[in-house]
C-alpha cells in the first residue's frame, strides 16, 4: 500500500510517499522545505508568513515527492489536520482534500502528535536499500531544503506494547500510555509551556538564534552543566510545568549580572559573555532533561507492565536527552532517527498506515476540517 502524506502544521512544508507491505515500511520519497531560515531572522514563527510560505512551497514539494511515482500507484492520501497553526494546517489540508477528490483516493486525517509518536516506527522492518540518490533544491524557494529519495537503509527493531510515549515538541509535552497500536491515553501533560517552547524562550534570553533547541544544545557543549542551580517545578503526578523554569533562568541571569528583576529580558544578552551563555545553556539543558527523565521514572512506577518507552517530537533530537534516557532506561527506550524527530511527512504516512491496519475509516474529502487545538484520540 502506497500512501502520499502531507505535513504543514507549523513551519515545515513536507510531502512523502511511504509504502507499507505486511507491517514493513519503505520510504519512497521524503521532501521537506523548512522555513527555519526565514524565522531565524524574526526570532520565532510568524503564522501569516508561515502560511504564505506553505502555499509557495506546496506544489514544487509535491511534484518532487511524486517524481517517478504515478497517481495510479497511490492507494491513500494522509494529512495533518490538527493541531497546529490555523493558516498552515489549512494549506496542507486543502491540498490533500483536492488531491483526494481529483484522483479519487481515500483520505486519512492524522493527529500531529500521533505522527510524532509513529516516527519511532519509520525504520521498522526496512531492509537495506542501496539506491541512495539525494534530490536537488526545490526550485524557487528560499527556505532550507532537505530531500531524499529511497534514502532509507536502516533496520530498526520495533517498540513493543504496552508502552509509554513521551512527546516533546515546540507545542506539546505529554506522556501517553499505549496498550496497542493506535490506542492512546494521555497520562501526563504540561500545564503551561511546552518544553520545546521553553528551549526557544531561554535561547532568546541568552541571545541564541531560533529555533532555540539546537542552538542551546550546540553552545552547551562548551558549558558547565552544574554551574547554575535551577529549580525543578513541583507539579503533582505526571504533569509538567515549564514556564517557571524559563522565569528561573531569567532571574538567575539577572542575579549573575547584578541587575534588578525589572531589567528587560531582551537586553540581558548584551551583558553576558560567551562562557556565561554556554554555562547557562548547559545548566538549563541539564535541568530540562532531568525533569523529563524524573517524570518518566515516575510513569514507569505507575505503569510497571510497560515494555518500551518511545520518545518523539523536535526535542527528542537532543543528544544530552538521548544520553541520559539511555543511561536510565537502557534498551527499552526508543528514539526516531534525528531527521525524523522534527516535523516531516514520512511520520504522517507511517501513522496513517498503522491507522489503516487498525481499521480506521477514511474521512470525507468534501468535509474535512482543521482544528488548531485538539487532543489525540
Ligand atoms: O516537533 P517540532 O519540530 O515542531 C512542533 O510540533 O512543535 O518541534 C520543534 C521544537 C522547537 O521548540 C525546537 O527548539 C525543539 O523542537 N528542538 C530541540 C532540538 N531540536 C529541535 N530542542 C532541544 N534540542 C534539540 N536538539
Ligand atoms: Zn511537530
Amino acid at each position: 500500500m502506497k500512501i502520499l502524506a502531507i505535513e504543514t502544521s507549523c513551519d515545515e512544508t513536507a510531502v512523502a510517499v511511504v509504502e507499507g507491505v505486511d507491517g514493513e515500511l519503505e520510504i519512497l520519497s521524503d521532501v521537506v522545505v523548512s522555513q527555519v531560515d526565514i524565522f531565524a531572522e524574526y526570532g520565532g514563527v510568524i503564522p501569516e508568513v508561515a502560511a504564505r510560505s506553505h502555499l509557495e512551497a506546496m506544489m514544487p514539494v509535491l511534484d518532487r515527492a511524486m517524481e517517478g511515482i504515478s497517481w495510479k500507484e497511490i492507494d491513500a492520501i494522509a494529512v495533518t489536520h490538527t493541531p497546529g497553526l490555523l493558516g498552515s494546517l489549512l494549506i496542507g489540508t486543502l491540498t490533500a482534500r483536492q488531491l483526494a477528490i481529483l484522483h479519487n483516493k481515500p483520505l486519512y486525517a492524522v493527529h500531529h502528535l500521533k505522527s510524532h509518536i509513529y516516527a519511532n516506527w519509520v525504520g521498522v522492518g526496512v531492509k537495506e536499500n542501496k539506491h541512495n540518490v539525494p534530490f536537488g533544491h526545490v526550485p524557487g524557494h528560499s527556505g532550507q531544503v532537505f530531500t531524499s529519495r529511497r534514502a532509507h537503509s536502516v533496520y530498526s527493531p520495533s517498540p513493543t506494547f504496552s508502552l509509554l510515549a513521551l512527546v516533546i515538541s515546540g507545542g506539546h509535552t505529554q506522556i501517553l500510555y499505549m496498550r496497542e497500536h493506535n490506542q492512546f491515553e494521555i497520562v501526563g501533560t504540561t500545564r503551561d509551556d511546552a518544553v520545546g517552547e521553553c528551549f526557544d524562550k531561554v535561547a532568546k534570553i541568552l541571545g541564541l538564534p531560533y529555533p532555540g533547541g539546537p542552538s542551546i544544545a550546540k553552545v552547551a557543549e562548551n558549558g558547565d552543566a552544574f554551574k547554575y542551580k535551577l529549580p525543578h517545578p513541583q507539579v503533582e503526578g505526571l504533569d509538567f510545568s515549564f514556564s517557571g523554569l524559563k522565569t528561573a533562568v531569567l532571574r538567575v541571569v539577572q542575579k549573575e549580572l547584578g541587575l534588578p528583576i525589572s531589567h528587560p529580558s531582551h537586553d540581558l544578552k548584551n551583558h553576558l559573555n560567551e562562557q556565561q551563555v554556554a554555562d547557562f545553556a548547559a545548566s538549563f539543558q541539564r535541568t530540562a532533561v532531568d525533569i523529563l527523565a524524573e517524570k518518566m521514572e515516575m510513569a514507569l512506577k505507575k505503569f510497571p507492565e510497560v515494555k518500551s518507552i518511545v520518545v518523539s517530537g523536535g526535542v527528542s533530537a537532543n543528544e544530552e536527552l538521548r544520553k541520559v534516557f539511555r543511561e536510565k532506561f537502557g534498551d527499552m527506550v526508543y528514539f526516531p532517527e534525528p531527521k525524523f524527530a522534527g516535523d516531516n511527512a514520512v511520520m504522517v504516512g507511517v501513522a496513517a498506515y498503522y491507522e489503516i491496519l487498525s481499521g480506521v475509516k477514511p474521512v470525507n474529502p468534501y468535509h474535512l476540517d482543521i482544528m488548531p487545538r485538539s487532543e489525540i484520540k
